[in-house]
């Protein structure tokens, strides 16, 4: 279903915008999306209480995992049971360390949290990565990445819409989670590397990962039905 593809960033300060936010959208979208913003302000107890309250909405933990190996493992092992079906981690610590928070997740939760790789963030273009001091582009990091994330065992990745073509065939049977989703004539913010809705399920996205231009839509109800219209159309 088009809608179970259809992630939403719960980017906002604190439990009680979260749950008026998770109130709107459900039965509108599949996922939510709980990231450093709203965890830090709240701790792990907003996923268990999302959870509970809205069964149908599967919570994609969003905490950019970036450490070595050891702490890796620890933060999965700590995320293991609150009930995410997803936890990305940082894929340019390497093959190793994304090993590490596979081996963990499985072990932890029999199976049920995906790790997700993110290759390279989207607010991200070749100046930032040269300013990062990479000799590659965005696209090739991100060819790179993916390979390692396959090779790890990662559930699937994270990139921008604009390098799904490149990576298809490595990543097949992998979910290809893409942020950086602006509809046509909607603001970019901070995001560099954008693309429609359509255009990123056309190029091959499995899952969609929409912010701003849900969140902050007069309602944002009917901009997620908007989008999973589209989602349907391109699909
Ligand atoms: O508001 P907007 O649609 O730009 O939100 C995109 C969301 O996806 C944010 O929560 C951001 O942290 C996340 N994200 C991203 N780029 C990545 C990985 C995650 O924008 N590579």
């Amino acid at each position: 279903m088009s809608r179970e593809r259809l992630i939403v960033a719960l980017d906002v300060p604190d439990r009680a915008s979260a749950f008026a936010l998770a109130e709107r959208l459900d039965g509108h979208v599949g996922m939510l999306k709980i990231g450093l913003e709203l965890f830090v302000a709240e701790g792990p107890a907003i996923v268990r209480e999302l959870r509970s309250r809205h069964p149908q909405l599967e919570i994609f933990l969003d905490l950019k995992l970036h450490d070595i190996p050891n702490t890796m493992r620890g933060a999965i092992r700590s995320a293991a049971g609150l009930g995410a079906r997803l936890i990305t981690v940082h894929a340019g610590s390497g093959v190793e360390h994304l090993r590490a928070c596979v081996e963990q997740a499985e072990a932890s939760s029999g199976g049920t949290l995906g790790v997700l790789a993110v290759t390279v963030l989207t607010s991200q273009d070749q100046l930032a990565c040269e300013q990062a001091g990479h000799t590659r582009s965005p696209a090739e990091l991100v060819g790179i990445r993916a390979r390692a994330a396959a090779e790890a065992g990662c559930a699937g990745l994270v990139c921008s819409g604009q390098e799904l073509e490149g990576i298809t065939p490595l990543t097949s049977g992998l979910l290809r989670v893409v942020p950086g989703i602006r509809p046509a004539g909607a603001e970019l913010g901070d995001q560099k590397r954008v693309m429609t809705p359509a255009r990123a399920i056309a190029a091959g996205a499995t899952h969609l990962v929409v912010g701003r231009p849900i969140r902050q839509a007069q309602d944002p109800a009917a901009a997620a039905d908007a989008i999973v219209a589209e989602i349907t159309a391109a699909s």
